[in-house]
């Protein structure tokens, strides 16, 4: 059985260097050659949708741009379905300058370009014409904030699952909540989105402080809450149920961590769009988000259906035999 999902979100061509340190402000520090990968979070979670055996349909914009045209071809090659990205003649593409440093850590500064210029009457109208034949829909932040309103507000309307990612968090997401999306937030954007809900900043240790933030979220959607927690895997919160805990098993080389959370967020909606359950479907997101960081790019590391299935199966018989 093969899934349709929409994303909507951001696309970029992604430029990057490798250092042996990520810079502090005001420093020089020499770097690799420059890289040029496919990028932009709604694009990456395509593409990890699309490797894992799902029908994607990305919905965002470009530049009339040769960085809009190397974008789409790289989308379409993983098999993305492009023709409802807007191509806008006054913008330019959406452009990420990437450091990587040794340890696969990264910083990343966005040139946002036709990705800030998505209206929210063209998400609409778009997502009213496919909501009828997709399973699931994938919204991330990189877009204007009255974009991924249209988003939320027209899938909920619908009746289709919607997963938010608020990566980043951006003001007024929290006002969104109440339209009872999936989230997955990084720890940093779950400790943010909990802070603006309830005015306080907690501090404490560290898996009480996600716990807490889990059930804060999960009271305003009523919906499930799943927080990736890097190379501690993932912990989520179902309505009604207890925390749990989906460690990370796999013990890949980290080459770059870029594109991580994209991989989780596109396998994850994949898994759900075809009625997995939700613990199944974050236990194999969290495999294949694993795996993808063992190579520099967001999307090269990226794992194939055959591959998340292979690692899933040793990950099983590591359970069985420890
Ligand atoms: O999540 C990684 C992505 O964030 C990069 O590909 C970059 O384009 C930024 O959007």
């Amino acid at each position: 059985m093969v899934g349709k999902v929409i994303v909507v979100g951001a696309i970029n061509t992604d430029l990057v260097i490798t250092t042996p340190t990520l810079p502090v402000p005001g420093e020089t520090v020499v770097g690799s050659n420059l890289q040029t990968f496919g990028g932009g979070k709604g694009a990456n979670a395509a593409v990890a949708a699309s490797r894992a055996g799902a029908n994607v349909t990305l919905i965002g914009a470009v530049g009339n741009d040769e960085y809009g045209k190397y974008a789409l071809e790289s989308l379409q090659n993983d098999g993305v379905n492009v023709s409802n990205v807007a191509i806008l003649k006054n913008e330019t593409s959406g452009i990420a300058l990437i450091t990587v440093d040794t340890k696969g850590e990264n910083q990343i500064v966005l040139s946002p370009g036709a990705n800030g210029a998505i209206s929210a009457e063209y998400v609409r109208d778009t997502l009213t014409e496919l909501l009828p034949s997709a399973d699931i829909v994938l919204v991330s932040t990189e877009i204007p904030f009255k974009a991924i309103a249209a988003a939320v507000e027209t899938t909920s309307k619908f009746g289709v699952k919607c997963v938010l990612n608020p990566a980043p968090v951006i003001p007024g997401l929290e006002d969104l909540l109440a339209f009872g999306p999936i989230l997955t937030p990084n720890e940093i954007e779950l400790d943010e989105l909990a802070n603006n809900i309830t005015g306080v900043s907690k501090s404490g240790e560290r898996s009480e402080k996600v716990s807490d933030d889990l059930y804060t979220l999960n009271k305003k959607t009523e919906s499930a809450v799943i927080a990736t927690l890097g190379a501690e895997g993932s912990a989520f919160l179902i309505p009604g149920g207890e925390v749990e805990q989906i460690p990370c098993y796999l013990n890949t080389n980290v080459v770059d961590t870029t594109g991580a959370g994209d991989t989780f967020n596109g396998v994850l909606v994949t898994q759900l769009a075809v009625g997995e359950a939700l613990n199944t479907a974050v236990n194999t997101a969290v495999i294949a988000a694993s795996l993808s960081v063992s190579a520099a790019g967001a999307r090269e590391g990226m794992p194939d259906k055959d591959s998340i299935a292979n690692a899933c199966q040793q990950h099983l018989k590591a359970c069985i035999s420890s």
